[in-house]
């Protein structure tokens, strides 16, 4: 049994494959990935280096290398996770998002159907989604519900509710054998550190301000990626075809609430550790400093979507899936990631590993 993965190289993609490599020893897994500025090919090197999972860099909008790819393999199993994912560069750049993210899903969508009209073989095509799409909430609105009517605010949403439209149709119109999860907000290991938690640990690490956009007040519901990995897993095992499920943490924070936690958890940390103080010592907690005096309040994010919350009632009852780590212990174990790779956040930050990349790949086009 062979399954695409498409953007395995990126922070998501890439724990699903560890995760999904070890609970399913016998699956063949192909990464498609572009390895743009998100695509670090270090997360998997060592199933790489064990010939574990076979991996080729491509862009997912390239339909002959897909016609390629589909009549090689062909494949029983589709996830996709390949897209452009920052709101904030969605905002300054938005063109990439649409190409990528509802251009690319077209793509795959119309190779897997192609392929599966001729060979029969693909059993499920899983689009990885977000719960962004629904919009904003109040505080006391009710959470997303599957039913919830889409209201994407930003163009990353706008993009990923076209992708998620495209899908459905291909179920209705084609008969494709799609599932669709929209999840909430992910952190854990391999995060690129431009979204928030990543970026506050290697800014803690590094002494650098904390930027916290506007006052701080915007609330998320964070769940830990294994968490993310384990329901799409169930999904792909155990979950309906034409069916979308929501996917959360049930763990609502605001954005300061969260970061002042973050800097606790440095502080008592770094207290009983002279290795870190000496390792790291611009970060204030080897200066015996309170690390939230880095926190800096910044220009608010244009549109900024106010709170998003999930309601998991759905995939808890059908498939028996609930987020399994709480928010403290997967900030600290997520805090240690960092501190146990420092090698990989300086190398994807410095573009050392771009330049890794294009000497082996050549440069993207
Ligand atoms: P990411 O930005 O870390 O990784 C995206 C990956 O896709 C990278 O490896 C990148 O190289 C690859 N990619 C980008 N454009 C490509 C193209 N044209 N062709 C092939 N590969 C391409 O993203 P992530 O955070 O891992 O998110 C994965 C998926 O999960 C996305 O679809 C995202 O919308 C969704 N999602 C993310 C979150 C979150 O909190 N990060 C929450 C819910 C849903
Ligand atoms: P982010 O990680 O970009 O995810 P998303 O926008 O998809 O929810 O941001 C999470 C929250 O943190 C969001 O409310 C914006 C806020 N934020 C900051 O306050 N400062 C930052 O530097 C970043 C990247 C995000």
């Amino acid at each position: 049994m062979s399954m695409l993965v498409t953007g395995g190289a990126g922070f998501i993609g890439a724990n699903f494959v560890h995760h999904r490599r070890a609970s399913h020893p016998q699956e063949r897994l192909v990464v498609l990935d572009a390895l743009t500025y998100a695509g670090n090919l270090q997360s998997i090197a060592p199933l790489l280096d064990a010939g574990e999972v076979h991996f080729v860099r491509g862009d997912i909008c390239d339909d002959a290398l897909l016609a390629r790819l589909f009549a090689e393999h062909d494949f029983a199993q589709v996830v996709h996770f390949a897209a452009e994912s920052h709101v904030d560069r969605s905002i300054v750049a938005p063109d990439a998002f649409v190409r990528t993210n509802v251009n690319g899903t077209l793509s795959l969508l119309k190779a897997a159907l192609a392929a599966h009209r001729k060979t029969g073989t693909l059993q499920r095509f899983h689009h990885v989604s977000t719960d962004e799409v629904y919009g904003s909430l109040g505080l006391s609105d009710p959470a997303f519900q599957e039913t919830t009517a889409y209201a994407p605010r930003s163009p990353y949403a706008a993009s990923k509710a076209a992708s998620d439209h495209l899908v459905n149709a291909y179920g209705h119109t084609y008969g494709l054998l799609i599932t669709i999860s929209n999840c909430s907000n992910n952190y854990g290991p391999f995060h690129f550190p431009e979204k928030l938690i990543p970026l506050m640990i290697v800014n803690l690490l590094q002494g650098k301000p904390l930027p916290v956009y506007g006052q701080g007040a915007n609330i998320r519901d964070w769940l830990h990626v294994s968490d993310h990995c384990t329901a799409i897993s169930a999904i792909l095992d155990r979950g309906r075809a034409g069916e979308t499920y929501n996917v959360g943490g049930n763990s609502e924070v605001a954005n300061l609430e969260l970061v002042h936690q973050l800097c606790d958890a440095f502080d008592a940390r770094f207290l009983g550790d002279p290795d870190l103080r000496r390792r790291f010592p611009a970060s204030p907690a080897s200066q015996g400093r309170p690390s939230r005096e880095l926190v800096t309040f910044v220009q608010d994010r244009p549109g900024h979507d106010y709170r998003y919350a999930v309601d998991t009632s759905k995939i808890s009852a059908e498939l028996g899936v609930r987020p399994l780590v709480a928010l403290a212990d997967g900030l600290a174990s997520t805090i240690g990631w960092y501190l146990d790779n420092e090698a990989w956040w300086r190398s994807v930050m410095t573009g050392e590993y771009q330049n890794w990349v294009n000497s082996h790949y050549g440069a993207a086009s």
